[in-house]
C-alpha cells in the first residue's frame, strides 16, 4: 500500500457514501489566532462544527495537511513527524455514532478497501467522567459489528476525548481503532489502552457533541457532528508492517536524495546516521510544505516564521553532520515538491519562492552557526569543572549571536553537559 493508493481509496469510499471531497485547507489557520498551524483536519472546519452552513454540504471528506511541532525533539525516532497528512470524514449535523462506526468498520474490513481481518481489530471507547457519560452507544455498536468485549477497552479523557483544537470550541468523546500486531501481550491486562506496541492506532472517530467554554465547562452543541482522523503515513506504516514511517513510500525519494547528497545510504539499522537522515527528511519536508502553502510564510523570529526557521536550521545542522554541502535543503525541497505537486498544486506554483527561501536561510544560518559554535566553545572552556551551562551564557548565545537555544541544548548534550534554562 502506497500513500497514493490510500488517499484514493479513502476519498472514493466516502464519496460512495455521499461525502463531497473538499480541498486541504491552508496550513496557516484562517479563523484561529490561538494556534500557529492547522493541527488536524477538523481545525479549519470549526465554524461548521459550530453550526455554520458548509457550501459543500453536511458530509465531507478530505486529505488535510497538518503540522504538529510539540514533539519536534522526538523526531529521529521511528514514529515522530512534524508534518503529516490526515485523512478525514465529517458529518456536520448529519449522521452520528452508529453510521460513523459502520463506515469505519466497512472501510477497514471490506476486501475492496483495506481488507483487514476483523480478528486483527481492537478499539477503545470513552469510559465516562464528570463531564460526559460512558459511551455506551459506541461500545454497543462495535459489539454488534463483531468486535468482542475483550477487544474494546474503556478509557478516560486522556485517551478517548478529542478537542478543542484551541482553548475553546467543539470537542467530544472518541473511539479509536487499532491493528493487533503479532507482538506478544505485555501482561494479563494488555489491551488497546496499553502502549506496549502490540496495538497500533490507525484511526480516530470523534463524536463532537460539546462546546468547551473558556471557564472549562462543557455545553452540548446545537448539532451533533462526526470528525475522524487517520494519519496517512502512520497507517501505511502499520498496514505494510514497516517498523517506521520513514520506511514507507512517503519518504523513499526524499531519503534517497539525502543519501545522494551526502554519499551515504539510508539504513534504519545504521545507528550512527539514522537520526540525522530522519531529521533532515522530516524538517525539509515540513519546511517545504509551510513555504509552499499559499500564505508564503518566510523564516523569521516570530510566529510561524520562527518555527520555519527552527526547522530549516535544525535540518541544516543535521545535514552538516551527514557531510552535506551548503545548498542542500533546496535540493531536497525540489524532491518534496515533485512528490506532492499533484495532491497540493500550490507547491508547484510557489516552487521558485520556496527554493529561494531555503537558499537564503541556509546562508544566513551558516554565518550564525560558525559564530555561535565559536562562542559556545569559548564559554565551555571558561566553565572549569561545572557540567551545567549557565542560563546567562545560553541567553547571550541567542540574544547576541542568534544561536538558537535548541542548538545550545544539542551542543551541550554532545559535550555531556546540561543547560540551566
Ligand atoms: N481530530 C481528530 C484527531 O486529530 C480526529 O485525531
Amino acid at each position: 500500500m502506497k500513500a497514493y493508493d490510500l488517499r484514493k481509496k479513502y476519498l472514493s469510499f466516502f464519496q460512495s457514501k455521499g461525502h463531497s471531497v473538499i480541498k486541504s485547507a491552508s496550513l496557516i489557520p484562517d479563523n484561529d489566532p490561538t494556534v500557529l498551524f492547522t493541527t488536524a483536519g477538523m481545525h479549519p472546519l470549526v465554524p461548521y462544527l459550530l453550526g455554520g452552513k458548509h457550501p459543500q454540504g453536511t458530509r465531507l471528506t478530505d486529505v488535510q495537511k497538518c503540522i504538529r511541532t510539540g514533539d519536534i525533539d522526538e523526531v529521529g525516532d521511528p514514529v515522530h513527524l512534524t508534518f503529516f497528512e490526515m485523512l478525514g470524514n465529517w458529518s456536520l449535523g448529519d449522521y452520528f455514532k452508529k453510521e460513523a462506526i459502520e463506515f469505519s468498520f466497512e472501510f477497514l474490513t471490506s476486501k475492496e478497501y483495506l481488507g483487514i481481518p476483523v480478528e486483527m481489530l481492537a478499539v477503545t471507547v470513552f469510559a465516562g467522567d464528570e463531564n460526559a457519560p460512558f459511551d455506551e452507544e459506541a461500545f454497543n455498536q462495535w459489539r454488534s459489528l463483531g468486535i468482542p468485549e475483550k477487544r474494546i477497552a474503556k478509557c478516560a479523557k486522556e485517551d478517548n476525548w478529542w478537542g478543542p483544537a484551541g482553548i475553546t470550541g467543539p470537542c467530544g468523546p472518541d473511539t479509536e481503532m487499532f491493528i493487533i500486531t503479532d507482538k506478544e501481550p505485555c501482561g494479563p491486562d494488555c489491551s488497546p489502552a496499553c502502549d506496549c506496541g502490540r496495538y497500533l492506532e490507525i484511526w480516530n472517530d470523534v463524536f463532537m457533541q460539546y462546546n468547551k467554554q473558556a471557564d472549562g465547562s462543557f455545553i452540548p452543541l446545537k448539532q451533533k457532528n462526526v470528525d475522524t482522523g487517520m494519519g496517512l503515513e502512520r497507517t501505511i506504516c502499520v498496514l505494510t508492517g514497516k517498523k517506521s514511517v520513514y520506511e514507507t513510500d512517503a519518504f523513499a525519494d526524499i531519503l534517497a536524495k539525502i543519501g545522494e547528497l551526502c554519499g551515504k545510504t539510508y539504513d534504519p539499522n545504521d545507528t550512527e546516521n539514522v537520526r540525522a537522515f530522519r531529521i533532515v527528511a522530516d524538517h525539509t519536508r515540513t519546511a517545504t510544505m509551510i513555504m509552499g502553502d499559499r500564505k508564503g510564510v518566510t523564516p523569521s523570529n516570530v510566529d510561524q516564521g520562527y518555527v520555519l526557521r527552527r526547522l530549516i536550521r535544525r535540518a541544516v545542522r543535521f545535514g552538516m553532520e551527514l557531510g552535506m554541502q551548503e545548498g542542500f535543503t533546496a535540493e531536497i525541497g525540489k524532491v518534496v515538491i515533485e512528490q506532492y505537486a499533484e495532491v497540493y498544486p500550490e507547491l508547484k506554483q510557489n516552487e521558485a519562492f520556496v527554493l529561494e527561501q531555503f537558499k537564503l536561510e541556509e546562508t544566513r544560518f551558516a554565518r550564525t552557526l560558525r559564530q555561535g559554535e565559536r562562542e559556545f566553545e569559548k564559554a565551555v572552556s571558561r566553565m572549569g569543572e561545572s557540567k551545567v551551562i549557565d542560563g546567562m551564557v545560553a541567553f547571550n548565545l541567542y540574544a547576541t549571536y542568534g544561536f538558537p537555544i535548541e542548538m545550545t541544548r544539542e551542543l551541550a548534550r554532545e559535550h555531556g553537559l546540561t543547560v540551566d534554562e
